[in-house]
């Protein structure tokens, strides 16, 4: 366990976990994978696909308060929204965190131009990974992670967006045997 956090976020990051099920949180472990890669790798400019409460988001803006970057999340239902933007408020992390409310595919989609990514978490409607890949690639620096939860839990869901990376030649694609089997790509070109 990462003892690292303030004695209050270590106790909101506990009781959220009782939970877990209901806001369908990322595993512990999960989330504290996420927290080191993202501070090795110095990412700055990260984007997140479903906030749901902020279990994750808390973690990756914990990550981004080393590093000196910030995250961008989006999630659809608005009253979780409200119920992330408040555990980031008590966690210390809603100055470097940006919510956003609304269907992700459209909201990336108008992002300003020079929006660019150089860490992408995705965890949210598995039938859209294939999508999400799509408008985030061209976003994404060359050297920069895309990592998606839940490809072998819901394998046949992301079956599509699977194939579609492992056969890009811009990608390097692993999955990783986390809970609910994480894919973590690197972009090498
Ligand atoms: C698995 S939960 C996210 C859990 C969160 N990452 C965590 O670990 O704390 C998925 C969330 O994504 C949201 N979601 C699903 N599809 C979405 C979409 N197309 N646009 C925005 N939000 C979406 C759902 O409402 C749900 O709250």
């Amino acid at each position: 366990m990462i003892e690292i956090f303030d004695s209050k976020t270590q106790d909101i990051l506990k009781s959220l976990e009782k939970t877990q099920k209901e806001f369908w949180n990322i595993s512990r472990v999960t989330a504290e994978f996420l927290y080191n890669l993202i501070v090795t790798s110095k990412s700055k400019n990260v984007l997140e696909i479903g906030t749901s409460n902020g279990y994750s988001g808390i973690w990756l803006g914990k990550a981004l308060k080393k590093t000196g970057g910030n995250l961008t999340t989006i999630e659809f239902y608005d009253k979780r929204l409200d119920i992330a933007k408040e555990n980031f408020k008590q966690c210390g992390v809603s100055d470097i965190i940006d919510t956003k409310q609304g269907d992700a595919a459209t909201i990336i989609e108008y992002l300003p131009e020079d929006f660019k990514i150089d860490f992408a978490f995705v965890d949210a409607c598995k039938k859209e990974y294939i999508d999400f890949f799509r408008l985030i690639a061209p976003r994404m620096k060359v050297g920069g992670y895309l990592a998606c939860d839940n490809v072998i839990s819901h394998a046949a869901k992301v079956q599509d967006f699977l194939e579609a990376i492992n056969s890009n030649p811009d990608w390097e694609n692993v999955v990783l045997p986390l809970p609910a089997g994480l894919s973590l790509a690197k972009k090498i070109r």
